[in-house]
């Protein structure tokens, strides 16, 4: 491959080569971190999806592993799609959208016994689409364990009504369609990418949302109840304000903090012609639910990289002006940057509002 990439970014990941977009399967496993990553590692655009993978001991530096899956049977041959992972009995299990040659969507399973090798399940797919959403568009499976039940949400969409999906399992592997989770024509067409987790005293949904107009924050984020059955929203609050700020994920890590990674950019940035490699991920935050608020700031390892200012920010006491047009009006006690090269991540009040762009 010839062509070039200006300087990498040094405290964000960023393939070696090829095309990232969403992170996918964030976990803690074996005491280090695991961030797998939609992944075209043939050209640093969007194309034969792939999950790449990297792990880290102090989520800054990240090491890149071999590829954790490749498209290669009947249901995933036109790609491995978006998807979360779960620890079960010392085991790495994956969970991800397989796309077929028609573009249809099921929901699939990957095993490994040492984090770093994955075999297909033979029972796969092990869900298919309910009649509540095409059979195109349902992908993105992210399970989460509440008391005894593991709970996977989909994404989904059918007559330009967008959906989360609701299913609940034992075992992992039999799935029961609990229905359909929340809905709205004011989501989209499609919903990609819900996260459904406990955090603080109730519960937490996130999920973006294709297409928004700009300066409209493109993932939703839902504080509530959830009961087993049906998430009661409580109210909802975006603190991330984008415009490179799409399809996150969360994950509980070792120390019991609830951390979120992104996509650290949009559908609409191209990479530089000649690019080697495109996309990376957000920072990692902690998300917090806090005096009524959702709150997304850096987590610890992080901090000492972290400044009150930066020549690209104009801030007053109730307005701040970072580049592109962005702009947030209400009281600011505390601004943190994270710099990274022509990047920054702006942080208001301890994280009740974040700005992501990639310059
Ligand atoms: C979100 C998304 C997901 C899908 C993946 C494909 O950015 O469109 O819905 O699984 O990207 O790469």
């Amino acid at each position: 491959m010839t062509g070039h990439n200006s300087a990498r970014l040094r405290y964000h990941f960023e393939p070696q080569k090829g095309w990232l977009n969403d992170p996918n399967g964030l976990v803690w496993y074996r005491g280090q971190y695991h961030a797998f990553f939609q992944h075209n590692p043939y050209a640093a655009q969007w194309g034969s999806m792939h999950w790449g993978h990297a792990v880290s001991n102090d989520l800054i530096h990240w090491t890149e592993l071999p590829l954790a899956l490749t498209p290669s049977k009947r249901y995933d041959k036109r790609g491995c799609y978006s998807g979360s992972a779960v620890e079960k009995d010392g085991s790495l299990w994956l969970f991800y959208t397989g796309v077929d040659m028609f573009g249809r969507q099921t929901q699939c399973l990957a095993i490994s016994n040492d984090g770093v090798t994955f075999t297909k399940h033979a029972g796969n797919p092990i869900v298919k689409a309910p009649r509540d959403t095409s059979a195109k568009d349902f992908r993105d499976p992210k399970v989460t364990k509440f008391g005894n039940a593991y709970h996977m949400v989909v994404g989904g969409g059918k007559g330009r009504v967008g959906k989360v999906l609701h299913y609940r399992s034992t075992d992992l592997l039999c799935w029961d369609y609990v229905g359909v989770l929340l809905a709205g024509r004011a989501y989209g067409k499609v919903i990609e990418c819900p996260d459904l987790f406990p955090l603080s005293s109730g519960c937490c949904l996130i999920f973006s949302v294709m297409n928004t107009a700009p300066g409209t924050p493109a993932t939703r984020f839902f504080f509530g109840e959830f009961d087993g059955d049906t998430f009661t929203v409580r109210n909802h609050h975006s603190p991330a304000r984008g415009p490179d700020f799409y399809a996150p994920q969360t994950f509980m890590d070792g120390k019991g903090r609830q951390i979120l990674l992104a996509w650290f950019s949009n559908w609409k940035r191209a990479a530089p012609k000649g690019a080697l490699y495109a996309g990376a991920f957000t920072i990692p935050m902690e998300i917090r639910y806090t005096d009524g608020k959702l709150t997304l700031y850096p987590v610890d390892e992080v901090r000492p990289l972290l400044t009150q200012t930066d020549p690209a920010v104009t801030a007053t006491a109730n307005r701040m002006l970072p580049p592109n047009g962005l702009c947030y009006d209400g009281d600011i006690d505390r601004i943190d940057v994270l710099r990274d090269g022509k990047a920054a991540e702006v942080f208001i009040n301890g994280g009740e509002a974040a700005f992501f762009w990639r310059g």
